[in-house]
């Protein structure tokens, strides 16, 4: 095996060696062999022995057992002196119970009689990979992918271990190709890719895990050799119907599709005059037999934008594509909202579309990948980020409101919801580029599964199971993940102005680097202001959300300060809360940032000898080129405020002339 076992790195027990275990269940089938194959391997390492099979003498009883009152995905875990009892509704369910025993065990959290039921929070719980099937991976930073490589599907032991890594944080569905499907992708429709995908949806399905692909609306033209993707067209529809029919029959546990349409140059029902609710609907219908679901991508705008336009505004774009049509989606299609209006940036309002489609299947996506936010080069713990974001209030009129509440399905009562996360995995040794990623991956398939946990439990959690439960290890290491979104945000573009960055590989500063291009992405800095009203008096953004929110972006004196220069234009002279100007605080932040990084990386340095030296030099030495390259983030945007201003700091520190 050449790549790491990540948090499923089962260590020895200290004072529980030779004890013994043995696991009773009257289940079958492939997700048993899984737990057993899982429990010989954790219990080999954690006690030096593997645990019988059946009834032993002497041996601490595991019993596995359906309770046909309880959700399939749900358990319950019951622990006293000699019996572990672990019931669900289903046998996903019971692995589920298993991955949770085996991390208490090996965190130490399974002391004296325990008693816990859990209930996934959400119904879906998915990974979105942008895999290529030339084998690159779009934003990817942790190598090729391990899905595809010269146009074939791989499936291996790396396949299975990525099921099981997945499944131990309670993920159930997976798009194995990139939303943007270019080259031979729109074949894996096909029978050209068939007998491979159905290895890889076996192996996944022993993980409660389904499979999904992404695929291109214009596959009717491109793979079925019609004139036309017209999804009202009648032999269109006959060739989904015929193609989904061949898929979900052959292919075990399939799930349906993600669809990124009329986005960014990929093709949609646009083209025919349709709308996305007869796109996404023909297609439902088409995947409905099989219980299969469509996933409809809401990050929609126009990618051609004239920079001199000053109306035209990204981020309400997405929310006028799709107000519009809610209630008209058919009860298996799933819209999948983008956490923020416009993409992925390190700070974002809520979208609004959550608070605005009141009739319509919601999904959350995230990015773990950290496309714009140090792409696996800078260590960034998103979980406080995606903590904010599921506790948003939305204000929407409704009971249950945050984001959270929707998505789950708590407040509507969906079935079809859930959240999504654009992942960061790739066939490095170490699975995501930067070990302390995999806290990224982890974190999201946990608070997925339990939408109640703090970041700091999970980072706990991961800490320990990565690296062990030694007091100063799990403390740094908490700090440095806590420390390091708020750092990353401190010296990267200010207050959610955003896009600062380098066009296309979106990786270090360029403060102008997509302000005269057609993104839509403008901070249109002067001498003396920084930002875009998007408030009443400017494109009107801020009145995509209910009240009181509306009211509450739209004034610079209410809109909260960290995403004020997402809602204004204001003027560098602008008294902050603070009582700093806004220059000041710019300055002031890029110049925190940067110190946090170098306590970060002390932090790090202090646990030397204490981890295992080859991961300890690796992430020493991706601290220590962050170090330097959050100092040039610093100087880059401080430098640039400056010779826009000619106002140097108050604190006279070194400013680049
Ligand atoms: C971003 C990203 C693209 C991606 C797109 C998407 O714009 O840079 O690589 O294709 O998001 O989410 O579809």
């Amino acid at each position: 095996m050449d790549y790491t076992k990540v948090w499923l790195n089962y260590r020895p027990i200290e004072g529980a060696q030779g004890k013994k275990h043995c696991v009773c269940t009257r289940e079958s089938g492939a997700v048993i062999d899984n737990i057993y194959a899982e429990l010989d391997t954790a219990f080999a390492a954690m006690y030096g022995e593997k645990p019988a099979r059946g009834l032993t003498d002497g041996a601490v009883k595991i019993d596995l057992f359906l309770d046909k009152t309880m959700g399939k995905e749900s358990y319950r875990i019951e622990k006293s002196d000699r019996t572990i009892d672990i019931a669900s509704g289903g046998q996903e369910g019971l692995l589920y119970g298993v991955f949770e025993l085996l991390r208490r065990m090996q965190t130490g959290t399974l002391e004296g009689n325990v008693r816990l039921e859990k209930k996934p929070s959400n119904p879906l719980r998915m990974a979105n990979h942008w895999d290529n099937m030339e084998g690159t991976i779009e934003r990817g930073y942790s190598g090729m992918s391990f899905f595809f490589e010269n146009n074939e599907v791989i499936v291996n032991e790396r396949t299975r271990d990525y099921a099981r890594m997945m499944a131990s944080v309670g993920i159930n569905a997976s798009v194995i190709n990139n939303v943007n499907v270019r080259t031979t992708a729109p074949w894996l429709l096909t029978e050209r890719y068939r007998a491979p995908l159905i290895e890889m949806a076996k192996i996944f399905a022993g993980y409660g895990i389904r499979l999904f692909l992404s695929l291109n609306f214009a596959s009717p033209v491109r793979v079925g050799g019609l004139d036309t993707a017209d999804p009202c067209d009648e032999k269109v529809i006959a060739w989904w119907k015929e193609t989904c029919r061949d898929l979900f029959e052959n292919v075990p546990n399939f799930g349906g599709f993600l669809v990124k349409a009329d986005s960014e140059g990929e093709f949609g029902p646009f083209a025919y005059g349709r709308t996305h609710a007869d796109g996404a609907n023909m297609l439902a219908d088409a995947v409905r037999p099989y219980g299969g679901i469509i996933v409809w991508r809401c990050f929609v705008y126009n990618c051609q934008q004239d920079w001199r336009d000053n109306v035209t505004d990204r981020a309400c774009q997405s929310y006028i594509n799709f107000i519009g049509l809610d209630g008209q989606f058919a009860d298996n299609v799933i819209l999948q909202i983008k956490n923020g209006p416009v993409d992925f940036q390190v700070r974002e309002p809520v979208h609004p579309l959550f608070g605005g489609l009141k009739h319509t299947n919601m999904m959350l996506e995230v990015q773990v990948a950290q496309e714009y936010t140090g792409q696996q080069r800078h260590v960034c713990y998103l979980l406080p980020e995606f903590r904010e974001i599921l506790d948003f209030k939305t204000c929407n009129g409704e009971k249950y409101d945050t984001v959270k509440d929707l998505i789950s399905g708590k407040n509507y009562g969906y079935k079809n919801c859930g959240i999504a996360a654009v992942v960061n995995t790739g066939n490095d040794a170490n699975w995501t580029g930067h070990d302390l990623a995999a806290a990224n991956l982890y974190g999201f398939g946990r608070i997925a599964f339990e939408d109640t946990l703090t970041p700091e439990q999970i980072a706990r959690e991961w800490i320990a199971l990565t690296y062990g439960t030694d007091e100063q290890v799990m403390e740094n290491i908490e700090k440095i993940l806590m420390m390091s979104w708020p750092a990353y945000e401190k010296y990267n573009a200010p207050l959610a102005i955003g896009w600062m960055v380098n066009p296309s590989y979106h990786f270090g500063p360029n403060v102008d680097g997509y302000e005269y291009d057609r993104w839509g992405t403008y901070h249109r800095i002067s001498h003396s202001a920084i930002g875009r009203d998007r408030s009443s008096r400017g494109t009107g953004y801020a009145q995509q959300y209910p009240e009181p929110l509306a009211s509450m972006y739209n004034e610079i004196d209410t809109c909260p300060e960290e995403l004020l220069l997402f809602f204004h234009r204001v003027r560098f002279d602008h008294v902050m809360k603070s009582g700093e100007t806004l220059l000041q605080h710019i300055y002031d932040t890029h110049f925190e940032g940067a110190e946090d990084v170098e306590k970060m990386a002390a932090l790090w340095d202090a646990l030397e000898g204490k981890i295992e030296p080859e991961a300890f030099a690796r992430v020493k030495e991706r601290l220590a080129f962050q170090v330097e390259h959050s100092k040039e983030w610093r100087d880059r945007i401080n430098t640039y405020m400056y010779r826009m201003t000619e106002i140097p700091d108050a604190k006279g520190r070194k400013i680049y002339e």
